[in-house]
């Protein structure tokens, strides 16, 4: 039975999908001083999981550590995967230095981090979850970055200057309606990594544009049975 693990050695939480896991979790794992259930799948524009604290210490705030960042986060108020932490070194290797990326639907900015600590870049995010944006915000200072910047927003609403040479596109449910928008923001050469579900006809979504070619798709993780995120990437011709 799969569970995350949030924090670091000094205070983690722990997400559980059933209550039989509990004993363990104490047993093991000293560090963990909330254990958090989940009551259903992530819901809403937020991508949430539903939560119930059902052990432990009722401030459920954490500093998660991987790969030497550090990123702030109360996995009750926002969207955080730990399991997406290769993917995000992923990320950080295709970019190159001095790139101009918009990362869309950003949450508490963890692509980003991944990237800045690795590349130097520019980057803008956008992010609909006020809570997110504040632990973006903070992630920034925490890790010392300074070409990262957080907009409050809706990705269809927000209107920025300019073309990027790599757009981020990690909401694999609806992602590619936004694919309008990052064609707004690119300029021949850009670079699009767009998330999706292997099950739902990305391929066919990415051809009705004619100047979109995918170049590379990558499987991300397992989500169900035969359903794996995908990550598409895509040139802009
Ligand atoms: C799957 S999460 C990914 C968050 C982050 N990129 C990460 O890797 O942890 C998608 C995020 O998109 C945000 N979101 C959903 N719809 C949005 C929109 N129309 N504009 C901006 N942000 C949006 C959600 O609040 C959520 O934080």
């Amino acid at each position: 039975m799969a569970f995350d693990i949030i924090g670091s050695r000094e205070k983690a939480v722990a997400i559980i999908d059933k209550q039989e896991q509990l004993e363990k979790i104490l047993k093991n794992y000293k560090h963990v001083k909330s254990v958090l259930l989940k009551l259903g799948p992530r819901t809403g524009k937020y991508r949430k999981y539903k939560l119930k604290l059902i052990w432990g210490d009722k401030n459920t705030e954490v500093i998660h550590k991987e790969y030497g960042y550090k990123l702030k986060l109360d996995p009750k108020k926002v969207y955080f995967s730990p399991r997406e932490a290769n993917e995000r070194q992923r990320l950080a290797k295709l970019a190159k230095n001095n790139e101009k990326i918009l990362v869309m639907f950003s949450g508490i900015a963890p692509i980003s981090i991944a990237i800045n600590k690795k590349k130097n870049c520019k980057i803008t995010n956008i992010e609909i979850n006020p809570d997110a944006v504040k632990y973006a915000n903070e992630n920034v200072k925490l890790n010392k970055l300074k070409n990262i910047r957080n907009i409050l927003g809706n990705v269809k609403e927000v209107k920025l200057r300019g073309k990027f040479d790599r757009i981020i596109m990690p909401l694999p449910e609806t992602a590619y309606k936004y694919l309008d928008i990052a064609l707004k923001y690119s300029k021949k050469g850009t670079i699009i990594h767009l998330y999706g579900f292997s099950d739902k006809n990305i391929e066919e979504k990415i051809k009705k544009f004619d100047n979109l070619k995918l170049i590379r798709k990558t499987k991300v993780l397992p989500y169900g049975p035969w359903i794996y995120k995908m990550r598409y990437d895509i040139k802009v011709n």
